[in-house]
């Protein structure tokens, strides 16, 4: 086997970018402990000695470590998670299903794709809500609570909603307005707050679902809070509907029995330092540091437009009126060196990573200034709206066990997907299984010959 990844990772890492993309250490974490973690590899990468605990029935440091987190961020508990967010939001939804098998759930139609998959493996029913689409931007808004219900109206029988919250370009709902209406509604409360792992943490970010009401919330610690890739943390609140008992069951379907104790290290070493004095006083610099950047770009840039965030977001989501965001993202990459995190409906979106230095921000301004006087006319590129109106024919547990063939693309319109087709990032569906193909559904898959569909 030739090392060809290995190359490739040494080649990405001496390139000199700037990385406004995931994970959001940006190869230069801000705390001590992650420099032992990399002095200390192979050393630390052990096994579940009986010192060590067990991350599936911890009683041990783990479960102390976890106790703590759990204090830090103000739930009843909090679970370390070594396969990413998706794995809580799965395990959200399996645990869900012991209290209510079958039910249906309210749920946002820009869920992280972990979600569709939570229904596969849970056997419960999505009744899909609607969010705002912006469309001169091109990427989802957020949930109103008109939508969601609305949304009700047409599934009384529902027992949960699941919530992205903030979405992939970050953008927010207002969670408080929806959990006072789904405690009002006996509803239980599942936010992914993937892209708001640090929220609970400082009074300069937004308010946590977790404090205004859900019932369980997700965090992706690495691509907020610093942590090495697949670090994430579920939390559920103090007045959870859920038992700590069946998400730790349902993470014990999901996870490896070989959990990596460097991951388990970076997750404890990132909550750690967050909790610091010096990881607050961090925090604090980090959030003025966007603040301000935020200040330069809508008061320097004259054609660049960036989206007016709440204050304390870290994505920075960008249009160029001039420039498709093809050759907007190729210039910043390739002229500038600023690697960006994607390209997004007609944007680019960058995430301000707390590891990244003054050196970098002065780069993304270099980048942003030099091309802001880009006259040069390409055609402004037009992003189909968003995703057709979802009409599902069956669920996605009974659609992804049924009998399936694959038919050429264009003989699927009017059948029943058995697929989940997403592209990553953001990770959304297009399509999933158990959902009847339309042909708009088509202007979005561009790279398959054949889907898979239900006989
Ligand atoms: C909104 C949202 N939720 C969940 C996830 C999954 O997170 P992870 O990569 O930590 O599994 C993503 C990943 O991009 C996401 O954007």
């Amino acid at each position: 086997v030739n090392t060809r990844l290995l190359e490739a990772l040494a080649e990405t890492a001496q390139q000199n970018r700037a990385r406004f993309h995931f994970p959001s250490h940006a190869g230069q974490p801000p705390f001590e402990a992650a420099s032992v973690l990399q002095t200390h590899l192979y050393d630390y990468d052990q096994t579940e000695l009986p010192h060590l605990d067990i991350l599936g029935d911890p009683s041990g440091v783990l479960a102390a470590s976890q106790k703590e987190v759990a204090v830090l961020y103000g739930a009843r508990e909090s679970f370390y998670l070594i396969n990413g967010a998706s794995t809580g939001i799965m395990a959200a939804l399996l645990a869900l299903a012991t209290i209510y098998p079958e039910a249906s759930v309210l749920m946002a139609r820009n869920a992280h794709r972990s979600a569709v998959d939570g229904l596969v493996l849970s056997g419960l029913h999505p009744c899909w809500v609607q969010p705002e689409y912006l469309e001169s931007w091109g990427v989802w808004g957020e949930i109103t609570l008109t939508a969601l219900k609305n949304a009700y109206e047409q599934a009384p029988e529902a027992k949960a909603v699941l919530i992205t919250h903030p979405t992939y370009e970050g953008i927010s709902s207002d969670m408080a307005a929806i959990a006072e209406w789904c405690q009002q509604n006996g509803l239980c409360l599942i936010v992914d707050e993937a892209h708001g792992a640090l929220w609970p943490l400082s009074e300069g970010l937004p308010d946590s679902a977790l404090s205004t009401g859900a019932d369980c919330v997700v965090h992706s610690l690495h691509k907020s809070g610093g942590c090495l890739t697949q670090g994430a943390l579920l939390h559920l609140s103090k007045t959870s509907l859920l038992s700590a008992r069946s998400i730790q069951a349902a993470l014990n379907i999901l996870q490896t029995t070989s959990p990596s104790y460097v991951l388990l290290g970076s997750l404890e070493a990132t909550c750690s330092f967050w909790a610091s004095s010096e990881g607050q006083d961090y925090l604090h610099h980090h959030i003025l540091a966007i603040s301000e950047f935020r200040q330069w770009a809508t008061s320097v840039l004259k054609t660049i437009r960036i989206y007016p965030h709440h204050p304390g977001q870290f994505q920075l989501v960008f249009q160029h009126p001039k420039l498709s965001p093809e050759a907007f993202a190729d210039a910043l990459e390739t002229k500038y060196g600023v690697a960006f995190e994607a390209l997004s409906g007609n944007v680019i979106l960058c995430s301000g990573n707390i590891g990244l230095k003054e050196a970098d921000w002065r780069r993304l301004k270099d980048a942003l200034s030099a091309l802001d006087e880009t006259m040069e006319a390409a055609p402004c590129f037009v992003n189909a709206v968003g995703v057709p109106h979802i009409i599902m024919a069956c669920s996605p547990r009974e659609a992804y066990l049924r009998a399936a063939c694959d038919v050429p693309i264009e003989e699927a319109i009017g059948k029943i997907s058995q697929e989940l087709i997403a592209t990553c990032p953001p990770g959304i569906a297009i399509l999933m299984p158990g959902e009847r193909i339309q042909s708009e559904h088509l202007v979005f898959i561009k790279d398959r010959q054949t889907l898979s569909v239900l006989l």
